[in-house]
């Protein structure tokens, strides 16, 4: 049984700002995220469906261009929705990271050419996932809408994003360490007493670390950030999202509850059904059974399997009636 449904959970928490959904690959994320900011939108709150995942679905969800700027959706008032464009960012943060690197070449007087270290610091995929996460941020502290729901990318990327907020400000804590004690001892070496100038990478990992600080003060904060999970009632699912609650706790960040996605209408299964859907149908059972000792009075909604896949917003809007029924 629901102890507390969608619309409960939101009606007792006013103040919810972040919205995130979160699970296994393809059990509905970016329909969920799509209905949710439907609703949010519904309320009247100025809100931004936005993507941070590298592989963006929203345009074909919705069935319009939104990619590279917040775009109003159609026929939705107070609803944007928008794809960040990946590469751009990413770009970005190559050039930022080269200029800082020449920077501390030149200042450290090494006489190398900065295209390894470049190389070395953007060629591994965790570049990429911390300029979607700064992508994510610079959204949350331009602070435009009222309400943000975030289509985050699939299963482990999402908690290691937020991990990150923690891990990063323990790396830029020892680099700004570090940092001082070279800034000390160049002085005590340099014979021409130079005045001391302007250290960009220092600024930069001092800016680092203040952001990360803000961002992990808004995304523990449970009365403005809610994830909640979705479970199909197939084992998988279960077991991925039983493993982001745990690791979620640990970090201290605030799960909104789990969803219940896709289930078989046992209504519409008679004598004539074909055993194809009776053995999912008896498989969806056992595993609800699961679900609701696993999640026991987290669950807020179940949504039914529809006969075609959730596209447009007519579609969307219908979800939406379902999940916060
Ligand atoms: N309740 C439902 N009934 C029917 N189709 C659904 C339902 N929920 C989601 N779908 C469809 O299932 C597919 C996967 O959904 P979606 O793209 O939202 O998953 P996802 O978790 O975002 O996937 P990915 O991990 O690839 O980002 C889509 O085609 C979507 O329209
Ligand atoms: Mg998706």
């Amino acid at each position: 049984m629901i102890e507390k449904s969608m619309r409960q959970y939101l009606t007792d928490n006013p103040r919810l700002k972040y919205i995130f959904f979160g699970g296994k690959g393809g059990v509905g994320k970016t329909v969920l995220a799509g209905t949710g900011a439907l609703w949010m939108a519904g309320q009247g709150k100025q809100t931004l469906l936005a993507s941070t995942n590298p592989v963006h679905s929203l345009s074909s969800m919705l069935g319009q261009n939104v990619f590279g700027k917040p775009t109003p959706v159609t026929g939705v008032p107070n609803l944007q929705a928008y794809e960040i464009d990946t590469k751009d960012t990413i770009e970005k943060s190559k050039k930022e990271i080269r200029e800082k690197i020449e920077w501390f070449l030149k200042f450290a007087e090494i006489k190398t050419k900065a295209d390894e270290f470049v190389e070395s610091a953007t060629m591994n995929p965790a570049f990429e996932e911390s300029a979607m996460f700064e992508n994510m941020i610079d959204l949350m502290f331009d602070d435009e809408y009222e309400a943000y729901v975030f289509d985050t990318a699939p299963t482990a990327n999402a908690r290691r994003l937020l991990g990150m907020s923690s891990v990063y400000s323990l790396w830029v804590n020892k680099m700004v360490q570090s940092r001082e004690e070279a800034m000390t001892l160049k002085d005590l070496l340099s014979y021409s007493k130079k005045k001391q100038q302007r250290d960009p990478l220092m600024e930069y990992l001092l800016n680092l670390r203040e952001r990360m600080g803000r961002a992990k003060e808004l995304l523990t904060d449970a009365a403005l950030t809610s994830f909640f999970f979705i479970a199909l009632p197939e084992a998988l699912p279960i077991a991925v999202i039983t493993r982001f609650i745990n690791w979620f706790a640990e970090f201290g960040i605030p799960v909104g509850g789990v969803i219940v996605n896709m289930l078989i209408d046992t209504a519409s299964v008679g004598p004539d059904t074909p055993d194809f859907v009776k053995n999912r149908v008896a498989m969806q059972a056992e595993h609800m059974e699961t679900i609701w000792r696993e999640f026991d009075g987290m669950v807020r909604a179940l949504l039914p399997l529809y006969e075609t896949e959730v596209r447009g917003t007519p579609m969307l809007k219908r979800m939406a009636d379902q999940l916060f029924a």
